[in-house]
């Protein structure tokens, strides 16, 4: 067996070489669903066998890490954020009808809308479990801002299904719903379980905002121009479903293609050629470009954040996990 291969030969896909403190991240979302019964410790495991990037679990770990060593508590929060990120991913699936997730089926595509529902209830019934120890009330509020942000999210995303007049700035206001005020409540909540002061929290928010902003618009890029093989779920969905993302707002607003496109979402009806012509249409009009500079935007607005915080190897790796963001192809 070469190096490489050992590297390799993880039981998940998760990257625990290049972030060791994941070891210990994985081993307690391992043991907390382990316990679980039947259908939902089926699903939930292999969920979190199939991999994941461990994104809001490193945020909660690393801002913490700015101020202190790794402390259990942060380690408490870090898993119970990936908990709550699990349990909407297993709702979104529902609300998407998504069939693949992290390249396997999904729960709803296995065993039916019901089961899925209640297996994200189960997780975030979990997540609850380990923020309603004392020491972790505080974290606890960030995260139902984020649980009732989350949905409001969605559900605003599900009233305005093709409607071409919600612009940017709604665009915006709904991600930070969907995504960044997650990212934000695990930055917020590492960085108070290691003693940060309140403004250094609100730096933290912030940081945590803006690579939301990020990590969403890269994901709603990737959606046209990804590969479902490496992403692991289908591409094209968000059009399909209805679902208006930057790119097609910025297209919406092209003067060649505006009418033409306003047409074809009128019909609710979008066939694979028709998200082959949009595809088209949106690197023509060099409409990805401009949502790709947006997101590196919002990265740079995320780092500047990061500046009044203590320069630390955990500040420059925040700083190297935001960069990442504009390469990941998953
Ligand atoms: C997917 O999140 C949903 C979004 C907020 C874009 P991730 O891309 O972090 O999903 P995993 O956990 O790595 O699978
Ligand atoms: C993330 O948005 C939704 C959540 C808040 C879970 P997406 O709907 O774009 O996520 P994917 O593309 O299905 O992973
Ligand atoms: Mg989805
Ligand atoms: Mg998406």
């Amino acid at each position: 067996m070469s190096i490489q291969q050992l590297y390799k030969s993880t039981d998940t896909a998760t990257n625990t070489f290049q972030f060791p403190e994941l070891i210990f991240v994985e081993d307690q979302l391992q043991n907390i669903l382990s316990k679980a019964d039947g259908l939902i410790q089926q699903t939930c495991l292999n969920l979190l066998q199939s991999g994941g990037k461990r994104v809001r679990p490193l945020l909660t770990l690393y801002s913490g890490m700015c101020f202190a060593p790794l402390n259990p508590l942060m380690l408490k929060a870090s898993v119970a954020a990936e908990l709550i990120h699990m349990a909407s991913l297993i709702h979104d699936d529902v609300i998407d009808k998504s069939e693949m997730r992290r390249g396997k089926p999904t729960t709803n595509s296995l065993y039916g809308d019901y089961a899925a529902v209640l297996t994200g209830d189960y997780l975030f019934a979990e997540a609850f479990n380990i923020l309603s120890s004392e020491q972790l009330l505080s974290s606890m509020k960030f995260f139902v801002e984020a649980i009732q942000a989350m949905c409001n999210g969605e559900v605003n995303q599900a009233e305005e299904q093709f409607s071409v007049t919600i612009g940017t700035d709604h665009y915006f206001k709904r991600i930070a719903q969907k995504t960044g005020i997650l990212l934000a409540a695990c930055c917020q909540s590492g960085a108070q379980l290691a003693n940060a002061g309140a403004e250094e929290i609100l730096c933290f928010r912030e940081f945590g905002l803006n690579i939301g902003y990020a990590y969403q618009i890269t994901d709603d890029i990737l959606d046209f121009r990804g590969d479902s093989m490496s992403l692991g779920k289908p591409v094209g969905a968000d059009l399909l479903n209805g679902n208006m993302t930057l790119p097609i707002l910025y297209l919406l607003d092209n003067p060649i293609y505006g009418n033409w496109l306003r047409e074809i979402l009128r019909t609710r009806q979008i066939t694979d050629q028709g998200l082959f012509s949009i595809t088209e249409a949106l690197l023509n009009a060099g409409c990805l470009e401009h949502a790709y500079l947006t997101a590196t935007q919002c990265v740079n607005k995320a780092k500047a954040s990061l500046s009044k915080i203590p320069a630390s190897p955990y500040r420059t790796a925040l700083i190297t996990l935001s960069d990442s963001i504009m390469q990941r192809t998953f």
